[in-house]
């Protein structure tokens, strides 16, 4: 399918593994032009180079942490006029709540409810005007079913959720739509960093696999491929949703 992108730009946040990795990767392979970040210079600038050998297109890399605000300006100057922005980052680190400072907890909130939103806030009026702007989130399950231990990720994303749910409303008629899309055990590096003391990778996976209809994880493309369609000229009705992409393991009807 021809996504309708061809020659558009992206900004895609924390860019350089995993998650945002694959949804550059589809964008380029989609056409469009990019600005790609992570904080690992090397690893940024290798993603760099494989996109721009595969597809062809334009890549900008912008390093450092995008939570900082001077990151963020250097994002938004890489790419005065977006067309798409991917809103991506780390997530806290797995602890019991109980042990966590006030400082973890703001800085989980900054990292994955603030800086998207700051992002947006920079770039969603020029979308308007110029009349197309496609914003994914990529968030995590864990807005839908509570995972122990990284209790600030989960508040975090859903006070984004319900934050940009009005949002998404004020901007609908002018072709820009903000979605968010809900990761559940893709295999990516972040995954494997759970992998408990005195446990195997093989055994992890078993234990990660129970509760997947799939009975696989899921990969950076697949994740990747549903980003860009979210990001293409055929999902332009579809707006302020919650789409998970974790094989199933939603559980609900709804
Ligand atoms: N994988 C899953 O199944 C899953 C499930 C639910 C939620 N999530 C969430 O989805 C997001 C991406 O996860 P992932 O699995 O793709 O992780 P990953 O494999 O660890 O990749 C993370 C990427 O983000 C970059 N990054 C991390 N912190 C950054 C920062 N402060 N500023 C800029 N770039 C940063 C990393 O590069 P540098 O380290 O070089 O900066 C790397 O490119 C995370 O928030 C994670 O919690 C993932």
């Amino acid at each position: 399918m021809d996504l309708g992108i061809r020659g558009r730009t992206a900004i895609v946040c924390a860019s350089s593994r995993g998650l945002g990795r694959g949804s550059a990767l589809a964008l380029a392979e989609a056409g469009c032009d990019l600005v790609v970040n992570g904080r690992d210079v090397k690893a940024l600038a290798t993603t760099a180079a494989e996109i721009r050998e595969r597809f062809g297109v334009t890549v900008t890399e912008v390093v450092g942490d995008v939570s900082e605000p001077k990151v963020q300006a250097e994002l938004l100057s890489a790419a005065p006029t977006p067309d798409i922005l991917i809103n991506n980052n780390g997530g806290p680190p797995r602890r019991d709540f109980r042990e966590l400072t006030r400082q973890n907890i703001l800085d989980g909130v900054v990292q994955n409810m603030i800086t998207p939103i700051e992002l947006i806030r920079g770039l969603v009026d020029g979308m308007a005007e110029r009349r197309f702007g496609r914003i994914v989130n990529i968030t995590s399950l864990s807005v839908y079913t509570p995972i122990p231990g990284l209790d600030v990720s989960s508040g975090a994303r859903a006070g984004l959720t319900a934050f940009l749910a009005g949002v998404a409303r004020t901007v609908a008629s002018r072709n820009v739509t903000i979605n968010n899309l809900l990761p559940g055990r893709i295999d990516t590096e972040r995954l494997w960093g759970g992998v408990p003391k005195g446990s195997s990778k093989d055994a992890y996976r078993e234990q990660l696999l129970v509760d997947i209809p799939a009975k696989r994880l899921g990969t950076t493309e697949e994740f990747g491929h549903v980003c860009a369609f979210l990001c293409s000229i055929h999902a332009g009705y579809l707006t302020g949703q919650n789409i998970p992409v974790d094989g199933g393991r939603y559980n609900s009807a709804f």
